[in-house]
């Protein structure tokens, strides 16, 4: 009997069976504007899932027939009208790179080889992009959650010297600050490393669900007076219900005068800098001490993508670095590099995610990526004004960036939370389009999210029509 591998036993039949994986692919993504947008996983489906743990494998093409049959039950967020939470639409390019960094199989954890370089590029490119200094560091990550958790640590270190990363937080009352509007993934950070939840203050919002400062400052000024010990403070560059700013500069002077550490999250907003509309109203991103974004958000790199940016190399490596004795660096060959990935966040094995994000960037350039983003922030501008045009519908925000919060209104239902919630499932399940919901100052909200390349003002038209039909349809 010959040695066990996994490799193919017949390359012939195999490069037969990619090549047509890669021709459906190629037809799924060339279809992406057209039919449903949503196609829940049929009962047949989920059964055909449900096999006991194979003890042998299949052939390639048997293989093939089955991942070709999963193309169509995605989310739906390739499809132009999708609008639900923020997923980017993501964008055919992907494939090549995804093709090269699986044939690659590297582990960007460490060690010296062409993905470092490229990472280490796709780092130098985001800091350019968001107006970091020269040196500050960086790390590509999975998203913005794990890019939060990451400044979070970087900046708790900071605060209580690196020795607590043996000793633990101890109990000094450390607490931290964002808006009432802010993303949950901060205080899931605080939760994670150990401060609590708790130890997150909310602070309320102007009418335009940004983050109130005077509130800020009063809020700081009552916790010093109660003995806790401000250190962090998170300005939302692009809100996750509405799209709010908060006033970044504003927020930078605060943290200097106060001494916080200042984080954005610019999950999906920060990227907008390549916008020429937004462009300004991001000033002052560039002086915070980190920043999460995403690539795989209003940059369309396919998931998952998202970086962390930190100011001060010495704090992120502070946080970060200690590498156990089988991992140490060496000056030549495979172990050598100055930094590894590794040093930099928790994860030791990372895969190439980096290799989509650069070739993305050159494929496109960043002009075009800030021309997409404005023509989203244009779509939404038109949303917003067709809303207010319309008897039957009500604007529960105004629209900043890219997000429309509106609500269907009918005289005769006293229940319009409960209405608005079917009126979103039915355009979910009849498959015209995903919005999604939130709520906004006690009242539910059909959230239209435009983060999507494919989507064209008639997309819109559409979905108002159809909430107002679908809205009639279940009121009377
Ligand atoms: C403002 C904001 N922050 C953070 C996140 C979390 O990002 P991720 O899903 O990439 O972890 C999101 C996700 O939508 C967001 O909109």
């Amino acid at each position: 009997m010959g040695q066990h591998t996994l490799d193919p036993e017949d390359w012939g039949s195999f490069r037969d069976s990619a090549h047509k994986l890669l021709d459906a692919a190629i037809d799924k993504m060339k279809s992406n504007k057209e039919g449903r947008v949503w196609n829940p996983l049929p009962e047949n489906m989920k059964e055909k899932l449900q096999v006991d743990l194979p003890s042998s494998g299949l052939d390639h093409e048997a293989l093939r027939t089955k991942l070709a049959e999963m193309l169509p039950y995605g989310v739906g967020n390739t499809h132009p009208r999708f609008f639900g939470w923020v997923h980017g639409a993501g964008n055919p390019g992907s494939v090549f790179a995804e093709i090269a960094s699986s044939a690659m199989n590297a582990n960007l954890g460490g060690r010296d080889h062409g993905g470092i370089y490229v990472e280490k590029q796709v780092i130098e490119w985001s800091r350019q992009m968001m107006g970091f200094p020269e040196g500050a560091s960086g790390l590509l990550v999975s998203g913005t959650s794990m890019a939060t958790i990451i400044a979070c640590k970087v900046a708790r270190d900071s605060r209580l010297g690196s020795q607590c990363r043996e000793n633990g937080v101890g109990n000094v009352p450390l607490v931290g600050y964002v808006s009432q509007q802010a993303h949950s993934c901060i205080a899931r950070a605080f939760d994670l490393l150990g401060l609590g939840s708790g130890a997150l203050r909310k602070i309320p919002c102007h009418s335009d669900f940004s983050m109130d400062i005077d509130a800020l400052q009063k809020a700081i000024a009552e916790d010093r007076s109660q003995g806790f010990e401000p250190f962090f403070v998170v300005g939302t560059a692009g809100s996750v219900n509405v799209g709010a700013i908060d006033d970044l500069d504003a927020l930078a002077e605060l943290a200097k005068a106060e001494n916080l550490w200042l984080h954005v999250d610019g999950a999906f907003g920060a990227t907008a800098i390549l916008s020429k509309t937004v462009r300004t109203r991001l000033s002052g991103l560039e002086r915070a001490d980190s920043l999460a974004f995403d690539f795989h958000k209003w940059l369309h790199v396919n998931y998952d993508a998202g970086c962390v940016l930190i100011r001060s190399k010495e704090k992120h490596l502070q946080s970060f670095s200690g590498r156990a004795e089988y991992l140490t660096g060496v000056n030549k060959g495979l172990a050598a590099g100055d930094l590894w990935p590794v040093d930099l966040g928790p994860e030791l094995s990372r895969g190439f995610r980096a290799l989509k994000v650069w070739s993305h960037i050159l494929e496109h350039g960043v002009d075009k990526l800030g021309a997409c983003i404005d023509e989203n922030c244009r779509q939404a501008a038109y949303l917003g004004e067709k809303v207010e045009q319309a008897d039957q519908l009500e604007l529960l925000a105004p629209v900043s960036l890219n997000i429309v919060c509106f609500r269907f209104l009918a005289d005769d239902h006293s229940d319009l939370d409960t209405l608005n919630r079917e009126i979103v499932i039915e355009l979910q399940e009849r498959g015209i389009a995903a919005p999604s919901t939130t709520f906004l100052e006690g009242k539910l909200a059909i959230r239209v999210n435009i983060t999507n390349h494919r989507t064209e003002l008639h997309d819109l038209d559409l979905l108002l029509t159809e909430v107002q039909n679908i809205g009639n349809e279940l009121a009377g």
